[in-house]
């Protein structure tokens, strides 16, 4: 079993509404949209994976688990795909979200949402791709009951995500074998590729990426 990280405030919503608030006046001010998670090549890597997959882009429904200022998801948009909603906890990261989607004429679905309420299945609607980049770490980082934070997490993902649907996992705190461990462990995510970074370290004689990509499919059990 995969060891707990030590907590930070970095899993806390306090955390995350201060943050926006800073970004939202910024953006205001001086039309700075804010932080990149692990930089533009990352969220870069995922759209072109998808693009190279010819992912349909009209027909498939995309959901950004924890979008923040929605970088992503205006990458996914300004790349042709068309049903793209973006979800996030703090109501902040929507409203920073929803004025740069406005600033740039992208038509992008932003909700507030908590993943960890058990209660969220988003009015039933299933999803055909799920992406999340630094999400789950966030998660991960909870100082109450992180362990038992990630599995309703991973309950968020079963109830909203469409048979046969793509996971798409991007983080800088777990290795790729504890992500495929934690995703797989139940069965009703298969891996289907890495989504390799250039090598950005050596050390020691070993060589390695600051952050992981993971490819999942998600089977629904019977
Ligand atoms: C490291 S940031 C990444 C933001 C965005 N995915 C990106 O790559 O720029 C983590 C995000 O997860 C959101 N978040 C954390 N816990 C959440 C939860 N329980 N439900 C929804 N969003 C959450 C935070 O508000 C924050 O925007």
């Amino acid at each position: 079993m995969a060891e707990e990280l030590s907590s930070s405030k970095l899993g806390t919503l306090e955390y995350w509404e201060q943050t926006y608030d800073k970004e939202i006046e910024n953006f205001n001010e001086f039309g700075d949209e804010g932080e990149v998670w692990f930089g533009i090549q990352t969220a870069k890597r995922v759209v072109n994976w998808l693009k190279n997959k010819q992912v349909d882009k009209e027909n498939s429904s995309i959901i950004d688990i924890g979008c923040g200022n929605g970088f992503s998801c205006c990458m996914l948009a300004e790349a042709g795909f068309k049903q793209i909603t973006g979800v996030d906890y703090s109501e902040k990261a929507i409203k920073l979200a929803k004025s740069i989607a406005e600033s740039k004429n992208l038509n992008i679905d932003y909700k507030v949402v908590d993943v960890l309420n058990k209660e969220e299945n988003l009015n039933s609607k299933k999803y055909d791709i799920a992406i999340d980049k630094g999400t789950y770490d966030a998660i991960g980082l909870c100082p109450d009951d992180p362990r038992t934070k990630r599995y309703l997490y991973k309950e968020f993902l079963l109830r909203v995500l469409a048979n046969d649907s793509l996971f798409i996992i991007t983080s800088c705190n777990w290795t790729s074998k504890e992500l495929e461990n934690f995703f797989t462990e139940s069965n009703e995510f298969e891996i289907v590729e890495e989504i390799k970074a250039p090598i950005t370290f050596q050390f020691g004689g070993s060589t390695g990426s600051t952050t992981s990509t993971l490819v999942f499919k998600f089977k629904k059990s019977n």
